[in-house]
């Protein structure tokens, strides 16, 4: 049977009420005749609004993912429905597709915090400390760094190194919270997530007063006191499949607000407490530019050929871990 917008409401009718519905399924028709006439694909993060994430995503996930299947993708044209760090990292997987971002505005407070220049200097600053750079960051920036990795592999990763000490950069709570589960000593940078620094340890008081028995999932990019009040820190998937596992009566996910929607439409029995901050950046992703990204190939994604070798190996070394 060919997919089409009718067909998927029942999908995702817990998280998108029907008076909404006729506003997405003249696009998610489009988008779906499209992808076959172009031979795309949309990798989607766990962070994209359920329309999109359950709609027209053809492979979902959190950042290690993507990144993973990315590299697999045999189809012409990828576009991808997250922020630019993950296209970037998805045109250095797989350089020879079409890797489109629906809005080049599509940034990250983390990937700002920190230039090539800064690296260099931390280097000079730091001499033979391996460098662990966040896939949060620019091409330019995992260029000038030894390794790459994720929320999802980052306790691994530092501890591959079979080094002492590493400069692990530039979130600095994702740094400090692994900094705490392993011997290897960490020097941070000063870069946050704008979504994850605004949850606070009062915050989870809060919403265990309110909701007793209820579990709390935070991401490893909130300030470490907000982790320690948390049942479990991990990825985004980490806590996708948290819930899958552990079914928990209740559950509040510490983190950007799409997350709950697009896990809860696999859990009907979980009951999702739903404090949570949006990501700006995430948001500008929409079925329309989606569509338009792909009627008129926008923004084809590029990366200057020096700069993409070096940074392919950084992240080819930490899918290697
Ligand atoms: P993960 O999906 O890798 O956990 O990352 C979260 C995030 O903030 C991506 O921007
Ligand atoms: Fe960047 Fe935070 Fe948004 Fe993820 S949620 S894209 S880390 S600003």
């Amino acid at each position: 049977m060919t997919l089409s917008a009718a067909s998927l409401y029942d999908r995702v009718q817990r998280v998108i009420p029907a008076i909404e519905w006729p506003v997405f399924s003249d696009d998610i028709d489009a988008i779906l005749k499209l992808k076959r006439e172009r031979n795309a694909v949309i990798l989607a993060h766990n962070y994209q609004t359920p329309e999109i994430f359950h709609c027209v995503a053809d492979i979902v996930g959190d950042s290690l993912a993507l990144a993973r299947k990315a590299m697999e993708v045999e189809a012409d044209v990828i576009v991808l429905a997250g922020v630019h760090f993950m296209a970037e990292t998805a045109k250095l997987l797989n350089p020879s597709k079409t890797v489109l971002i629906p809005d080049m505005r599509a940034g990250c407070s983390l990937a700002d915090s920190i230039t090539p220049q800064d690296i260099r200097l931390l280097r000079q600053r730091y001499p033979g400390v391996p460098v662990v750079t966040y896939v949060n960051t620019s091409a330019a920036v995992k260029a000038e760094s030894d390794i790459c990795c994720t929320s999802g592999n980052a306790k691994a990763v530092v501890e591959s190194l079979g080094v002492p000490r590493v400069l692990m950069l530039p979130d600095e709570y994702l740094a400090q919270n692994i900094a705490k589960q392993t011997d290897v000593e960490i020097i941070a940078w000063k870069g946050h997530c704008e979504v994850h620094e605004r949850f606070t340890p009062e915050d989870i008081r809060e919403m265990r007063a309110a909701h007793p028995g209820v579990t709390v999932l935070a991401h490893p990019e909130c300030p470490p006191e907000v982790v320690a009040e948390a049942d479990f820190a991990g990825s985004t998937a980490a806590m996708s499949d948290y819930v899958g596992r552990e079914k928990p009566a209740s559950v509040v996910l510490v983190t950007e607000c799409s997350m709950s929607d697009n896990v809860a439409v696999e859990h009907p029995d979980v009951e999702f407490i739903r404090p949570c901050n949006l990501c700006p950046h995430m948001k500008r992703i929409t079925l329309g530019n989606i569509r338009s990204a792909l009627e008129r190939n926008e923004h084809a994604v590029t990366i200057d050929p020096t700069v993409a070798a070096r940074a392919r190996l950084a992240v080819e070394r930490m899918l290697a871990v």
